[in-house]
């Protein structure tokens, strides 16, 4: 995915020390230089990160019903249990969601202006943790934005009371660390059952609904939760409002988000058809991914650390330089994709790249998906920088799946 510079290049000292003020006020830390300490990190932290790490591994090779109420759960020491979330995984969870922002942003996509109720932000973060997903909204609009209105509130509902409030300081500290409008939280403790609706029938509307390394906490098939997201979005997402679903990039996990998508799509046809999926698939079709089964589809962005994570990642073993993740974006509209990603119009085609691209002699070969489905191509190499994520338009090729080419395309973006 191509992320912007200035985001990339946004999470150095100034961020490292935000962070650290949100962890000393919340008494995490004892001081903000111990965020770079080593004897503190080994000592506190990694052992815990090492604790969450096996964790989610378990989680990525069998399921979620390996008891997850769990991490937060009154162990040895939950503040540094807390803290190792805190410090190891949260950043690259927010990176990640600015990074899909930044994607819709460089895709053209605006927030809908004029009157009506998206003139407010009314945005709901479900399993917020820490406000990751919000935080990472923030960061997004401040680096790659798309206009959001200046007045309105995050909604942060989490099963977690003290990771909550750490995740109200944190939100209020990076937001003002980042400038621009003063959004409120609003926090709710709860802890939710997907078979009982996400949201109470009295709740209100929301415009920008985002479920970070979530929707995997829960085991239910993908037919009941796209059933009781689709009845949520029914009352309570405004038409023009967004949903970001975002997890992880294992097999397992990113086949559960596809298979989800499938059953999403398909309800929603049947129910008349109110939801538009923007990315990553430019279009409804059949999943690409899906028809092997062991196949899956996931995005995968770079950044600059913090300077504390460098550290505290050789302490743990773990290499964050890259971020893979797998996701989805709708918006509730009638509008066309053509309309809603200005940078798509006037395509008759297009495909997007879902493998890195190796250079083969003179080509790039790489993996794509389109209406057709997946396909493995080759594209004569040009000056052209190609990855991941990459979007090619009006593509003309000839071969069959397994090796096609390129002959023609209008723009490469
Ligand atoms: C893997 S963490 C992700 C946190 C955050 N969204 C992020 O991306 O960093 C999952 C979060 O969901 C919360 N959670 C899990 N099941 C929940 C439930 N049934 N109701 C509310 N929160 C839940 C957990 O407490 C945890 O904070």
């Amino acid at each position: 995915m191509k992320v912007p510079i200035p985001l990339t290049n946004a999470f150095g000292e100034e961020f490292e020390q935000t962070l650290a003020r949100t962890c000393v006020a919340a008494g995490l830390l004892p001081d903000r230089a111990d965020l770079r300490n080593k004897r503190f990190l080994t000592r506190s932290v990694a052992p815990h990160v090492e604790r969450l790490k096996e964790l989610f591994n378990r989680l990525q090779e069998k399921d979620a019903s390996s008891g997850l109420e769990r991490y937060w759960q009154k162990g040895s020491n939950p503040e540094n249990l807390r803290l190792a979330y805190f410090l190891s995984f949260m950043p690259g969870n927010l990176y990640r969601m600015a990074s899909i922002w930044s994607e819709l942003s460089r895709l053209g996509y605006r927030w809908p202006a004029g009157p009506g109720p998206l003139q407010q932000l009314r945005a709901i973060e479900f399993g917020a943790g820490p406000a990751t997903g919000a935080c990472g909204i923030l960061a997004g609009e401040r680096f790659a934005p798309l206009g959001l209105p200046a007045e309105g509130n995050f909604a942060l509902i989490e099963q977690d009371r003290a990771t909550l409030a750490l995740g109200e300081s944190w939100f209020a500290d990076l937001q003002l660390w980042l400038g621009g409008p003063a959004y409120a939280t609003r926090p709710f403790h709860r802890k939710l059952d997907p078979s009982k609706g996400w949201l109470p029938r009295t709740a209100p509307r929301f415009n920008l609904w985002l479920m970070s390394f979530f929707l995997n906490e829960f085991e239910a098939p993908a037919s009941d939760i796209a059933r009781s997201l689709l009845d949520s979005w029914d009352k309570h997402l405004d038409d023009g409002g967004l949903v970001i679903l975002m997890e992880p990039a294992m097999r397992l996990q990113s086949r559960r988000l596809l298979e989800l998508r499938r059953e999403l799509l398909a309800q929603d046809a049947a129910r008349g058809g109110s939801m538009q999926l923007l990315l990553p698939c430019l279009g409804h079709q059949r999943c690409g991914a899906l028809e092997d089964a062991e196949d899956w589809c996931h995005e995968e962005v770079s950044w600059w650390r913090p300077p504390y994570l460098r550290i505290l990642d050789d302490l743990t073993g773990l290499d964050r330089k890259s971020l893979p993740f797998s996701y989805l974006v709708f918006s509730k509209t009638r509008s066309s994709r053509a309309e809603l990603l200005p940078a798509l119009s006037g395509a008759r085609h297009t495909h997007r790249l879902v493998s890195p691209a190796h250079r083969v002699g003179p080509d790039w070969e790489f993996y794509w998906c389109g209406q057709e489905g997946k396909r493995r191509l080759r594209l004569k190499a040009a000056d052209q920088e190609i990855e991941r994520g990459s979007i090619l338009l009006n593509a003309e090729f000839r071969g069959d799946q397994q090796a096609s080419r390129i002959d023609r395309l209008s723009q490469l973006i």
